[in-house]
């Protein structure tokens, strides 16, 4: 068990591998936080405690003068009351009063992890993989219990927590805010680092101090967003890929969230994490609960190489569901920045056929085949194949495709509707809208309200019919605008704070639906790029269009900041045409190819422009990326230089290594990005390697070393490496 009772000091005391998490139950019943941090072999932590005092003009609670809950490091702290900080929970009564305080009441540790009603979630291979602890907290006056739950795997240095509070009063209740997670800090010790960016910009890292006060990040857009990530790191200032200590917090959500920090006056750290209360309204009548989603909770004293890695594993096997979760996906070719809207079945046919030649494996179907749609102004909602623009039924070019040997997916963007499209004149109220407003376009379109269910049952209705009409391997998920009006008839008056949340849960059973249904195809997600990447997404689906920036140098970014919580295999990646549609700017191919293998490996240019030998070309890559693609997926990801850091005396490189986890093999990639002239050579130092044992480089190089020089000494790249802006190097090695 890694769940361990004190029942003599009322301790609790979670461990994994490497870090350990205690709290502590006063004799007033409060639960006071300890210690999370790298393992330690005592549970008796309660000389940990510190609370009480310093805390001018701050009160007491009524049952115990001597404590201070504003200094006191709490568990689930409430609010009203005399904690000034950052609540994990505001309940607001039928008379308006605004208060919550929350006392032990019980607890059960049980083997396992239990599911998240209608929530996306980690889950156990097996019982072993993880304990559960389950505190039911209470607030007498309301009548209300909150389930804190804490879910702490056996291999990784991982604790997920959720909260579940039920109403057993007899007055109807309003949860202003029930956050999934809180933890409190000695001290203000930290860097936070977070994931910001925007639409062809996503994932860029940002790393600064913390200060006294709040600092957060959010979403008020109705899904996760392009422009924050729902992750956010607190590492010590010394932290570096490799060193340092790191604490990583993500919420598995797709919809508004906030992370914040709050530095109190005595210079501790509280952060909470949970669904944005801004906006919220919970109505929670006498008998009904409410869950929060789940938070991850990560430790590394690896620096943030470590974190990503316990991360990436976690959300490879305990996160990412179904047969894809571990197969090898096909190498693809999307018809996007090929076609965009212009295409028919033989031009679709042509692509596939010179696909075929260079080894590509299935053929995706983008926007602009359904309805009223050769442009970005009509058709949404009306999931019926266009035979007249295709020349054809989808049954039929799917057969082609299949005849050329490539297998077929195709594109949706189900959570929309166009004005003018025959869904939106048939039910124009099916959309978000507010009564007495203007709708609020964006590129042209609508937010269906998945909080209607007959919404969600004619959506379900309209894709199973096209989904089963043939045989489709993969579908691109799409979601090209944030909410607006998010107001829902269902839910007016006390209820209207809802609706935000009751959208992502309309959204997550219309994706459970469609897994059920459909188990054998591959889902990949999408939102104009990376803007709904998140652990919730991929729950539903394995894996997420990274950005619609397909920039060689621009992708480095975007993948090397995503990697920071996400899994390779999860990042869908691809080699587009040059000069580059989004920046007009010219990088080889096999450069193009090598960013593209880190992560899906796909195409996305129009393949009958392109010469025989660029053809020969992919063929090579394609061989690569099959043979390297169980390390590339599975292995562990180490980060060596960054693109966010210019290269000073040398020039400017971004390098990464796949490490398998027997440590026998391992690709190193490094990119160069920039000139200087009479620069010194780069030297990259390895890691992850077996120190010990001898691995051969790249037949070419006829070069045979051991782990430890690798990693210490480094490898000098060759003077080759040096010409020409867009360098690239793929080193495989082997151990002998
Ligand atoms: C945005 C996506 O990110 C693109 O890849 C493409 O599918 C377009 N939408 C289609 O409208």
């Amino acid at each position: 068990m890694a769940v361990f009772f004190d029942p003599g000091q009322m301790i609790f005391k979670l461990d994994t591998p490497r870090s350990s998490y205690a709290m502590q139950v006063s004799p007033q019943g409060y639960l006071f936080h300890l210690y999370y941090g790298a393992r330690v072999s005592d549970t008796e932590l309660s000389h940990l405690l510190v609370h009480g005092g310093g805390a001018s003009f701050s009160a007491s609670p009524a049952d115990a003068p001597e404590l201070s809950l504003d200094t006191a490091p709490q568990e689930c702290p409430g609010s009203g009351l005399s904690d000034y900080r950052a609540p994990m929970i505001s309940v607001r009564e039928e008379n308006g009063a605004l208060a919550a305080c929350l006392k032990y009441v019980s607890h059960e540790i049980r083997k396992g992890k239990p599911a998240l009603p209608g929530l996306p979630a980690t889950y156990c291979n097996g019982e072993d993989e993880a304990d559960t602890l389950a505190l039911t907290m209470r607030d007498e006056r309301l009548d209300l219990t909150v389930t804190l739950y804490y879910s702490v795997f056996a291999k990784l240095d991982a604790i997920t927590r959720w909260a579940v509070a039920q109403n057993n009063g007899a007055q109807t209740l309003t949860l202003e805010s029930l956050q999934s997670a809180c933890v409190d800090f000695p001290g203000m010790d930290f860097d936070m680092v977070t994931l910001r960016g925007a639409w062809m910009r996503e994932r860029h890292i940002e790393r600064h101090g913390l200060f006294h006060g709040t600092q957060s990040i959010q979403s008020r857009r109705g899904s996760s967003g392009h422009q924050l990530n729902p992750f956010a790191a607190l590492c010590s200032k010394d932290a570096t890929e490799e060193n340092g200590e790191a604490y990583g917090f993500h919420l598995v959500y797709s919809g508004n969230f906030r992370i914040e920090a709050e530095v109190s006056q005595l210079s501790s750290t509280r952060v909470v994490l949970g669904v944005n209360p801004e906006g919220f309204a919970w109505r929670l009548c006498p008998g009904e609960s409410f869950t929060a989603p789940e938070a991850v909770l990560a430790y590394s004293k690896e620096g943030l190489g470590g974190l990503s890695r316990t991360l990436h594993r976690l959300y490879r096997k305990n996160l990412c569901r179904g047969e894809w979760r571990d197969k090898r996906r096909p190498i693809l070719i999307n018809n996007w920045e090929a076609t965009y809207f212009n295409f028919d079945a033989d031009k679709l046919v042509a692509i596939a056929k010179q696909a075929k030649k260079a080894g590509i494996e299935m053929l995706v179907m983008d926007d602009g085949w359904f309805g009223k749609r050769d442009g970005d102004v009509s058709g949404l909602g009306d999931w019926v194949v266009n035979e007249k623009k295709l020349g054809c039924s989808l049954h039929a070019l799917v057969e082609r495709v299949k005849a050329e040997g490539l297998l077929f997916g195709i594109w949706f963007e189900p959570e929309m509707i166009s004005p003018d499209s025959d869904l939106c004149r048939a039910h124009p109220d099916w959309c978000f809208h507010m009564p007495g407003r203007d709708k609020s376009l964006g590129r042209n379109q609508l937010v269906l309200n998945l909080t209607l269910p007959q919404v969600r049952e004619n959506l379900l209705a309209q894709l199973t019919a096209v989904l089963e009409s043939a045989d489709i391997s993969y579908v691109k998920w799409d979601f090209n605008r944030n909410l607006t009006e998010v107001f829902s008839s269902e839910y007016m008056g006390a209820q209207a704070g809802e609706t935000a949340h009751r959208y992502v849960l309309g959204l997550y059973e219309i994706l459970e639906a469609l897994n059920r249904r459909f188990p054998r195809i591959l889902f990949e997600s999408c939102s104009g790029g990376g803007g709904r990447f998140d652990p919730g997404m991929l729950y539903y689906m394995p894996q997420t269009w990274c950005s619609d920036d397909t920039d060689a140098i621009e992708r480095l970014k975007i993948q090397y900041g995503t990697s920071l919580c996400y899994p390779v295999m999860s990042m869908g990646a691809h080699v587009s045409a040059v000069p580059n549609h989004g920046t007009g700017r010219t990088a080889p191919l096999t450069f193009r190819g090598g960013v593209a293998m880190c992560g899906t490996f796909g195409y996305e240019l129009d393949l009958t422009k392109v010469s025989e030998a660029e053809l020969d070309t992919m063929e090579d890559m394609n061989e690569s990326f099959l043979a390297w693609q169980p390390l590339i997926t599975q292995g562990d990801f180490y980060r060596l230089a960054s693109p966010f850091e210019s290269g000073g005396a040398a020039a400017d490189i971004t390098a990464w290594m796949f490490v398998s986890e027997d440590r026998s093999e391992a690709l190193l990639q490094v990119f160069r990005t920039s000139v200087l002239p009479n620069s010194r050579q780069p030297r990259i130092r390895l890691r992850g390697l077996d120190p010990g044992a001898r691995y051969r480089l790249n037949e070419d190089w006829s070069l045979t070393l051991h782990g430890d020089t690798l990693m210490n000494a480094g490898l000098p790249l060759p003077e080759v490496f040096g010409y020409g802006p867009y360098q690239s190097m793929d080193i495989y090695l082997k151990s002998v």
